[in-house]
């Protein structure tokens, strides 16, 4: 198995095959829900667990199960509800609405916007709105312009959508490189796109420059800040200073915000902002000649869940401002703790720009990096492994700053380099994917795998598969 890679990464991704029921057809009688409940609760337990500790970067926003089950009870009561139907569900127009505008509120914008099922969404929704707005003004050969490190989303949506993505390279201080943007953009770009912050390294763009940028040539600018945008004004309100990024800087005319990460709502919800009600309207779609009747509707989606709009909605509430400012200023005590921890006491090892929340470190020499990250999962910490260059990031949640978890990370991270120190040019366990990268043969190979790992992602569990 360990001299198989791909076998190894599939095999991870069945551990209940062969201590659970494999369905592999409805079952003949109905299951008994108590059984159904004990199994899940068994599964959800085991896998909270490694969440829980504060040892895993990103993915768990929260942490607070009391927050998390007021939020289930409150998407029991709406789970069936199809919020296209406001006729019977008006109060999906309240809770939608009032997503919207605290949002917005909180980025400074018009109170215009969407919510969508997730920062994904809100990313190739933007694009979409883009690509209309320049078809109407004779585009037919579409471009996006984003420094390297914005969201791959995008460049899904580009993919399928036509829309060729040009990718700029950054500058020394890892940020967008705002006049190789400008030498990418032509007649055909349809918008520029920054970040607050990127996914890879947590940096803000130079947005205000990039602004500028679409400014003067004409076209739109969206910022991602599905990932930052319901955490960096909180940060900024607790008196550190960040650059302007949001609606407050001209020339940008659309956000992306999650309140699925920072806002700590279930997973399923973002909210993309627009300047104007003009550009909100070219991702509307509306069809008057259907049998089926008068088509509206505002994005991708066609059915979607109230449990999604109403728990959003309360998780906002449920937190507050006291309670997002009491969670940003533990996360940026953590976040600091580790950067200065990295830069003052770890000389092999170089933090990636100048980070907020997430920081990311790459080796300073010639140590291999995947093997500090091998070293630091086997005493349980899950980073989040980056190629391009090779490097890590942690992403600063609110399950990391219990107390003792940065210490504890610091000390960890010290043993894992000397850990990759003493095995320098052993071949790596956990990079052995990312370590392919870079040549045309490597990235073959790599595609070739994420394929195959995309299949198994949606079969059952083979036999004997653990
Ligand atoms: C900066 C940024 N943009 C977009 C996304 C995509 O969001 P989602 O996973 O909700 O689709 C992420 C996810 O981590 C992100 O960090």
């Amino acid at each position: 198995m360990a001299d198989d890679p791909l076998a190894a990464i599939i095999g991870d991704l069945y551990p209940y095959g062969d201590k659970t029921t494999t369905y592999r057809s409805v079952p003949a009688e109905p299951v008994d829900r108590a059984a159904i409940l004990a199994e899940i609760a068994g599964m959800a337990q085991v896998e909270d667990e490694r969440g829980d500790k504060g040892t895993v970067s990103g993915s768990l926003y929260c942490g607070d199960h009391d927050h998390y089950h007021f939020l289930g009870r409150v998407f029991d009561l709406y789970s069936h509800a199809n919020v296209l139907q406001r006729d019977m569900y008006p109060s999906a127009t309240k809770f939608e609405g009032e997503i919207i505008a605290m949002t917005s509120e909180l980025l400074h914008g018009t109170g215009v916007g969407v919510v969508t099922g997730g920062g994904s969404e809100s990313l190739i929704t933007a694009l979409y709105s883009y690509r209309e707005q320049a078809r109407a003004r004779g585009v037919t050969r579409p471009n996006v312009v984003k420094p390297v490190t914005a969201h791959v989303a995008l460049d899904k949506g580009a993919h399928w959508m036509g829309i060729e993505m040009r990718h700029a390279p950054l500058a020394a201080d890892y940020r967008a490189d705002v006049a190789a943007m400008a030498d990418l953009v032509d007649d055909q770009t349809i918008a520029v796109i920054g970040s607050a912050a990127n996914y890879a390294h947590g940096l803000i763009d130079p947005i205000e420059e990039i602004a500028a940028l679409a400014q003067s040539r004409g076209i739109g600018m969206h910022v991602d800040g599905c990932l930052g945008g319901w955490l960096l004004p909180w940060v900024e309100r607790l008196g550190y200073e960040l650059p302007l990024w949001d609606f407050r800087v001209p020339g940008v005319t659309s956000i992306s915000a999650d309140t699925h990460k920072y806002g700590y709502g279930l997973k399923g919800s973002s909210v993309l902002l627009y300047r104007d009600k003009a550009l909100r309207k070219h991702q509307y779609f509306t069809f008057p000649d259907w049998p089926g009747g008068l088509y509206i509707s505002p994005g991708f989606a066609g059915s979607r869940s109230g449990g999604i709009l109403a728990s959003t909605w309360a998780a906002l509430l449920a937190t507050g401002e006291s309670g997002y400012l009491a969670a940003a200023d533990g996360i940026m005590k953590t976040a600091t703790a580790i950067r200065d921890g990295i830069r003052g006491g770890i000389p092999e090892l170089e933090v990636i720009g100048d980070p907020v929340f997430l920081i990311a470190f790459k080796a300073a020499g010639d140590l291999d990096i995947y093997l500090v990250n091998d070293a630091l999962i086997a005493q349980g910490w899950r980073m989040n492994p980056l190629q391009l260059p090779p490097a890590l990031h942690f992403c600063i949640t609110r399950p990391n700053t219990a107390p003792g978890v940065a210490e504890a990370f610091l000390e960890a991270l010290h043993g894992a380099v000397a850990y990759a120190t003493e095995h320098k040019g052993e071949p790596a366990k956990s990079g052995a994917v990312y370590g392919f990268g870079g040549t045309p043969q490597g990235n073959a190979l790599v595609e070739m795998v994420m394929v195959q790992v995309l299949d198994a992602m949606h079969e059952v569990a083979p036999e004997h598969s653990s």
